[in-house]
């Protein structure tokens, strides 16, 4: 029987079995939760007024969904990690905003989508799916401040736990997530078979 990769807990007791059958962690993974009574909105909000100079800061329209497919298209393999941490390309479908699907954006002034997150929500709990900046607009604080918008929205319609997670090779989402409040508490391993 083949078998591929696994993902498991790091703290999983099957983990040194495999381990000692020759099996190799070739990813390392994390989750991250932000309990909402802890956030700290001013906080979040001065990082939503840091993107502000690059367009619009708010939650998506179906009007928007164009660019934001064009966004994801062209950052598709830009994602580290391995299948834990992997992103799907968005159809058409899953880029469709929804009451459970919920997406946030900025938005310059010609209608490009300059970043995105997308959080799917279930009762009180939201979970990002993922977050993306252009290329040409990465390290100047964009990312951060579509997550605090997104954080910032649900928190103030009764969602209670915001959770996430990213690969151990995205030293930037880690800090993102971090400057907004999000705190470490699983860490995954995916392992691979013997050759
Ligand atoms: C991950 C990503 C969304 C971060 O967005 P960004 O706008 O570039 O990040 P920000 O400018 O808001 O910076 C966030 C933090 O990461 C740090 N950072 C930014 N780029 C970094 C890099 N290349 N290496 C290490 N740290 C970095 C920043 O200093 C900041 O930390 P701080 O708050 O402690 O100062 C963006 O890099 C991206 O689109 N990557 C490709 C898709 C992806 O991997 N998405 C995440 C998984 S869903």
């Amino acid at each position: 029987m083949s078998h591929g990769p696994v993902v498991l807990r790091a703290d999983d007791a099957r983990v040194a079995g495999l381990l000692a059958g020759g099996w190799r962690v070739v990813a390392e993974s994390w989750a991250a939760e932000l309990i909402a009574e802890r956030a700290e909105l001013e906080r979040l909000e001065r990082l939503v007024r840091g993107a502000s100079a690059w367009g619009e800061v708010r939650e998506i329209a179906a009007s928007d969904v164009v660019a934001v497919l064009a966004l994801d298209a062209a950052t598709a393999g830009d994602y580290p990690g391995g299948v834990a941490t992997r992103h799907e390309p968005l159809t058409r479908e899953r880029a469709r905003p929804t009451a459970t699907r919920r997406a946030w954006a900025i938005v310059g002034g010609t209608g490009e989508v300059h970043a995105v997150t997308y959080v799917d929500v279930n009762g009180t709990c939201g979970e990002t799916d993922f977050t993306v900046v252009a290329r040409a607009r990465r390290g100047r604080g964009l990312g951060t401040a579509v997550k605090a918008v997104s954080v910032l929205a649900l928190v103030d319609e009764g969602v209670e736990v915001l959770r996430t997670g990213g690969s151990a090779e995205n030293p930037a989402s880690l800090a993102a997530n971090t400057r907004l409040g999000y705190r470490v508490d699983e860490r995954w391993v995916t392992l691979a078979p013997p050759a």
